[in-house]
């Protein structure tokens, strides 16, 4: 079901799109497009251009010129009147931003609607950085000198030019991820969007445009991984890749990228443990667990895949999340009341259906879901495995689909539980429920992942800092660390 859509979205979809690059739409070196559809029904929406290593040539020197040109004479206020800017626009765009991330991403409607303000969000929380990037004054006397004969100080400067290589699951938000420091921190980009949901990042590039980001500062170069992306990760001319997306890319980012040896940050997968305590306040934890393993189809790196439950109330537990499941509405985003929308591709509902075909020959049982629920459309039911075992595909893999494996622990010491949760090669999120401070305190501190809650799972805001630890990646987004990625420390001396 397709509601009424905004003139604007309908005249968006309609277009023959084209990369972006020095503040215009142009077309790609060789004419190629790739269709981008709904995967709520699997029909096309619209069409991109592929963009290749020629035209992340071109995308990369546009953003070299305008490192050096205009962006590097604007005042720190005048930069940041620029981002209050795009911010206010991405606001005034939001119904089409909702609309876009229905269609290309197929998120659930009010999913979109949350998303959309978060970027403006971030990029107003970005905005109010620009005027607070300043180096330090050191109380230096070497070289023989006296105090006050030797001037030392730091110089905080851009980075450079950053190639941004974002996925699908959120698109504009995790693109916004990257966007919003760069350009706080005087860097200029160009951003390789995933090709299964690129439609937003066309638009946020105009709207820059619009709201006086110089042309060259930001640029877009639509295509696939393969191709675009890996010139990207590769170029000699670009000083840092900011990269989400598999642990897999995350590898070949680091390989291409030492060439010329450039920064790179990486937000990757997640196998994020949920831990369950006998005191915990069900009531709360049983939509908690069941949100943090569906929230948009299971499609998040902080997805608590794994479910770990005190055996006194594992079946209270396990019944309770199976029931949430069962009452989840699976439909198309812009259907009433959704709750599970479609996965994004025919590719992920496969790989999903692969995996947890593995599930009950390894000894899983079964509570709920684990099939596809239609035929149009690339859905998947929310599904809930008990009996799990820490050798088993479905506790090892990440699914990135609506599949939540529950294990159980007994009573023992909090170290041994803890160890059970961090028996994986990832790092990323964790929640722990309890109502005992003492019990949250310590597993806050022996869980291995970035971010941890007690709770509440994967809770975000601008300000706190988010990655992972281990193969989940490299470096802080959000906060204060996340504009660090885009800045580096030159060291002055002046005598006299
Ligand atoms: P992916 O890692 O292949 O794609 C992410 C981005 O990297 C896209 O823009 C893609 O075009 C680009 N890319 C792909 N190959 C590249 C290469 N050789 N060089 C440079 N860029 C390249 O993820 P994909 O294939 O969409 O999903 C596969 C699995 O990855 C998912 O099932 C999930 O497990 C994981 N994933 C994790 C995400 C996260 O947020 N941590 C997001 C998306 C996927
Ligand atoms: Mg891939």
């Amino acid at each position: 079901m397709t509601p009424d859509l905004a003139p604007e979205t309908r005249a968006f979809l309609a277009r023959r799109h084209a990369l972006y690059v020095d503040g215009a739409a142009q077309p790609p070196a060789r004419p190629a497009t790739l269709e981008v559809t709904d995967p709520a029904t699997g029909l096309p929406i619209s069409s991109i251009a592929l963009g290749e290593a020629a035209d992340v040539d071109r995308a990369v020197a546009a953003a070299r010129r305008a490192l050096h040109g205009p962006w590097s004479r604007l005042t720190a206020d005048e930069r940041t009147r620029i981002l209050l800017e795009f911010s206010r626009l991405c606001d005034a765009r939001a119904r089409q931003f909702t609309e876009l991330a229905v269609l290309d991403n197929g998120m659930p409607r009010a999913i979109a609607e949350s998303t959309a303000p978060f970027c403006s969000q971030f990029l107003r929380y970005y905005a109010g950085w620009v005027s607070k990037i300043a180096g330090r004054t050191l109380p230096s006397a070497g070289m023989g000198k006296r105090p006050g004969e030797l001037q030392a100080y730091t110089l905080r400067e851009p980075v450079g030019v950053v190639g941004a290589i974002t996925p699908w699951n959120y698109s504009f938000g995790m693109e916004m991820l990257k966007i919003a420091p760069a350009l706080a921190a005087g860097c200029t980009l160009v951003l390789k969007p995933a090709e299964q949901a690129p439609l937003a990042a066309l638009l946020l590039a105009e709207l820059a445009t619009e709201a006086g980001v110089p042309p060259g500062v930001f640029n877009v170069v639509t295509g696939l991984g393969e191709t675009a992306g890996a010139a990207l990760a590769a170029h000699p001319g670009v000083d840092k890749i900011a990269f989400t997306g598999s642990t897999e890319v995350g590898r070949l980012i680091v390989h291409a990228a030492a060439g010329n040896l450039k920064r790179v940050s990486l937000e990757l997968g997640g196998k994020s443990p949920v831990v369950v305590f006998p005191d915990a306040d069900l009531a709360q934890a049983i939509p908690g667990i069941a949100m943090a393993g569906f929230l948009l189809q299971g499609q998040n790196c902080v997805c608590g895949s794994r479910v770990f439950v005190h055996e006194k109330i594992a079946r209270e537990v396990a019944e309770g999340v199976a029931a949430f499941a069962r009452n989840m509405a699976i439909g198309g985003g812009f259907e009433p009341g959704t709750m599970i929308g479609p996965v994004i591709s025919r590719e992920q509902r496969d790989r999903i259906e692969r995996l947890v075909a593995t599930a009950q020959p390894e000894g899983a049982r079964l509570l709920t879901g684990g099939r596809r629920p239609r035929e149009a459309g690339w859905f998947f039911e929310p599904t809930v495995f008990t009996d799990c075992r820490p050798d088993m595909t479905i506790v090892r893999e990440e699914i990135f689909g609506p599949v939540i494996a529950i294990q159980t622990f007994a009573d023992g010491d909090l170290e041994a539980i803890a160890a059970q949760a961090n028996d994986t090669v990832y790092g990323l999120s964790g929640s722990v429920w309890t109502r005992d401070l003492a019990t949250a305190h310590r597993m806050v501190r022996l869980i291995d992942a970035g971010q941890v809650g007690v709770n509440v799972h994967a809770a975000m805001d601008p300000t706190m800092p988010f990655g992972g630890n281990r193969q989940s990646g490299w470096g802080r987004e959000f906060g204060e660390e996340g504009l660090e990625l885009y800045l580096k420390t030159k060291a002055v001396t002046i005598t006299w």
